[in-house]
């Protein structure tokens, strides 16, 4: 185990895991085992990969990113700990510790609710219960497993009293790590920082184990319940990429990450990030999820650190600290122009290089076509264009369905058109016109009538990717299957099982070619997991019961 340091803030991220309980999360495994590599890269301790008795997929996904990720060497010179989710329960720790096993470093975590709401209501357990499974359930994860890390669920409305017993047992059992809940994000900074306090004050044996926040956002307060439970010493941080997460979502590892460097004489803390992979993470999670960031949203918003004119840009030529706290380089924003329609194939794959991305010559031939056709088009590429370009190339290939050709007709003379040219699972070609409300919905009508199972829209945003006229257009949607009987998703927390939803990206200096891209991407995502891969199975297959 990692030995406690008393200025390292360990950052464990939960995109993987609980970030992917939020509405539309879902990822594809290729998706998640990139965005583990990228995590792996911004320098995070802890990957809590998913929970792995969900279903045959989530024990896989955690079982190869334990296998890859867990065994590569990260910034630190160590591969970041691979952590599994499990209740406490016999069935969740095995498939755990099954799961996690094959890393380096390897973490079941697991957890069992304190607050009377949910022992009453939820459990259905005296108090006595829950201490006595909680011990029996860590002293079996710790016979397997030495880093062990548990959770009093809804720690946040629990009686603190009860919690010092609870995690004083917890640590005799063999608990490393107390990760405190604040569940529903009912508590307010003074609250939870009392909270940490107290825990580290009054149960037996936390000076044993390092103690964790795991705070959610309902009251906007995650970020400040997070630094206020730093400050009264925990040395670990649950967080996500942007925040998702269930309902209004979790702390955000970015601006945890970027108050303790920013305030560093304030807190006196390190982390061991690479804050300048920031953006790239950010964009990549917002783009596979098809969760856009909003505009204002700190330190990954695309507005924060725009500088309107008139004051503003005047104060900043004077000097950069005027308005801004933070340079945007620091967190991988590189603001010049970089290249253009001249540039060359080894300015492009030097770029990427320090963008992050790692090409053969193979995938550096792909994006390189790409980018003179935009370069045509567009007369500057920015470190914007060239990642919506690799995240629309490389992040979600056509798994089943292609788009070869797009045409649409639209305007005020008639009734808005599409024609699709598409590729299908065996390689035949299908073309299909339809006409619609407007040209994205003559286009998605006509993709339907090629693929044949009819999708929901629940969500579509559009983006301009760059200022200016010639800028790319980025398009995220998010669909569900419209006629889908429940296709599970378990949630850890409340034992439901919720119809999966599909996120997709394009992005393309045609705004309509954009959105025919996105809504293929989703549409692909969606039949791979309806277990459809080609024609014949589309027509035969059962839907896919889930199995927990
Ligand atoms: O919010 C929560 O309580 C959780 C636990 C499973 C740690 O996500
Ligand atoms: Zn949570």
């Amino acid at each position: 185990m990692v030995p406690v340091q008393d200025n390292y803030v360990r950052i464990f991220d939960t995109t993987l895991r609980d970030g992917e309980q939020s509405p539309g999360a879902t990822m594809t495994s290729p998706e998640k085992m990139e965005v583990a590599r990228a995590l792996a890269k911004l320098g995070v301790d802890i990957i809590e990969a998913g929970f792995p008795i969900a279903s045959p997929d989530d024990f896989e996904a955690v079982s190869q990113i334990a296998k890859e990720i867990g065994n590569a060497p990260g910034p630190s010179g160590m591969p970041p700990i691979i952590c599994g989710l499990a209740r406490a329960k016999k069935a969740d720790i095995d498939s755990a510790w099954g799961a996690v096993q094959h890393a380096a470093r390897p973490r079941i975590h697991t957890f069992i609710a304190t607050s009377p709401i949910h022992m009453q209501h939820k459990l259905k357990m005296d108090p006595e219960e829950v201490v006595q499974q909680l011990i029996d359930m860590v002293t079996y994860a710790r016979s397997l497993c030495e880093d062990i890390e548990f959770s009093p669920e809804d720690a946040g409305r629990s009686d603190p009293e009860f919690l010092y017993v609870a995690l004083g047992e917890a640590i005799k059992a063999g608990a490393t790590t107390l990760n405190i809940p604040d569940t529903v994000g009912y508590t307010t900074p003074d609250e939870f920082g009392a909270l940490i306090a107290g825990i580290i004050e009054h149960t037996p044996g936390i000076e044993n184990a390092i103690v964790s926040t795991h705070c959610h956002n309902d009251l906007g307060m995650a970020t400040a319940n997070t630094l206020a439970g730093i400050r009264a010493g925990a040395r670990q941080a649950e967080v996500t990429i942007n925040g998702i997460g269930e309902r209004a979502g979790n702390t955000s590892l970015e601006e945890v990450v970027m108050s303790l460097q920013t305030r560093k004489p304030v807190f006196q803390l390190e982390t061991g990030i690479d804050t300048t992979q920031i953006m790239r993470v950010s964009r990549m999670v917002s783009n596979f999820t098809g969760i856009t960031v909003q505009p204002n949203k700190a330190v990954v918003g695309a507005n924060a650190f725009a500088h309107e004119a008139g004051i503003h840009q005047d104060g900043m030529l004077k000097h950069n600290e005027t308005y801004e706290i933070m340079r945007p380089e620091m967190v991988g924003i590189k603001s010049t122009l970089v290249l253009g329609k001249h540039s060359g194939r080894h300015a492009l794959r030097s770029r990427l290089a320090e963008l992050g991305y790692d090409l053969n010559d193979e995938d550096l031939r792909k994006i390189f076509d790409r980018f003179k056709h935009l370069a045509d088009k567009k007369k500057t590429i920015t470190d914007a264009d060239l990642d919506a370009l690799m995240s629309d190339e490389f992040d979600q290939p056509c798994e089943i369905y292609c788009l070869e050709g797009l045409q649409v007709a639209c305007g005020t003379m008639g009734l808005p058109t599409a024609t699709v040219r598409m590729s299908g699972p065996d390689g035949e070609l299908f073309v299909e016109a339809a006409v619609g409300t407007g040209p994205v919905h003559a286009a998605y009508t006509a993709i339907d009538k090629v693929i044949g199972m009819p999708a929901k829209l629940l969500e579509f945003n559009i983006n301009a990717v760059t200022e200016g006229i010639d800028a790319l257009g980025e398009v995220t949607v998010r669909i569900q299957r419209s006629n889908g009987k429940e296709n599970g998703v378990v949630n850890p927390q409340h034992d439901t099982v919720k119809q999966r939803t599909f996120g997709g990206h394009g992005a393309d200096t045609d705004i309509i070619v954009a959105s025919a891209k996105a809504y293929l991407a989703a549409l692909n995502k969606m039949l791979v997991a309806y277990g459809y891969t080609n024609e014949a199975q589309m027509e035969s297959a059962e839907e896919p019961v889930p199995t927990a």
